[in-house]
């Protein structure tokens, strides 16, 4: 029996938080604000984003929990739906995404599978990509230039067919 072997490859760069623009580290700071905002009582893990829109706007989220586990929402998707359902025909340009919580700080925290796949959504919506900013440590920044490095072989049912190339 013949396999077919699909292959994908993804970038994402550390860059030292030092190397960021003013308004890549502006954004990083919003995501700070919102981490302060977040509701975690639960899992006392907070999680903070930032959206830039092309006009310059900033849409801040932070994690929401509830008693009934499901019902809560992730920092980011929190930002990005709060984007889409006030700024639904403005471009996004950038997310940053952080949080302030020891483990995260000292290790890392990369987004959720859901929330790749909406960021990834958000970027498809629109023609121009989202650049993604994580901060991994404190002096750390990840970057991704697309949704498309953080969620390769994405759900995706264009032509039918589960795709690697979502563009
Ligand atoms: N969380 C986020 O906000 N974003 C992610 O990408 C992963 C997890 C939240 C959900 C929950 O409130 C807490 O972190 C612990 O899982």
């Amino acid at each position: 029996m013949k396999y077919e072997v699909m292959e994908t490859s993804c970038k994402l760069t550390l860059i030292d938080a030092a190397d960021l623009t003013k308004q890549e580290s502006e954004l990083l700071t919003k995501a700070h604000e919102a981490a302060a905002k977040a509701y975690a009582p639960y899992s006392g893990f907070r999680v903070g984003s930032a959206v830039r829109l092309k006009s310059g706007q900033i849409v801040m989220g932070s994690n929401q929990e509830n008693i009934a586990y499901p019902s809560g929402l992730c920092g980011e998707r929190v930002a990005l739906f709060a984007a889409g359902a006030q700024f639904p025909d403005e471009e996004i340009e950038a997310l940053a995404v952080v949080s302030p919580s020891p483990v995260a700080v000292e290790k890392a925290f990369l987004p959720c599978g859901g929330c790749r796949q909406v960021i990834l959504e958000s970027e498809t919506r629109q023609s121009t990509k989202i650049k993604i900013l994580l901060q991994v440590r404190n002096e750390v920044v990840l970057v991704s230039e697309s949704a498309i490095n953080l969620i390769p072989f994405a759900f995706n049912v264009k032509n039918g067919a589960l795709r690697a190339d979502n563009h």
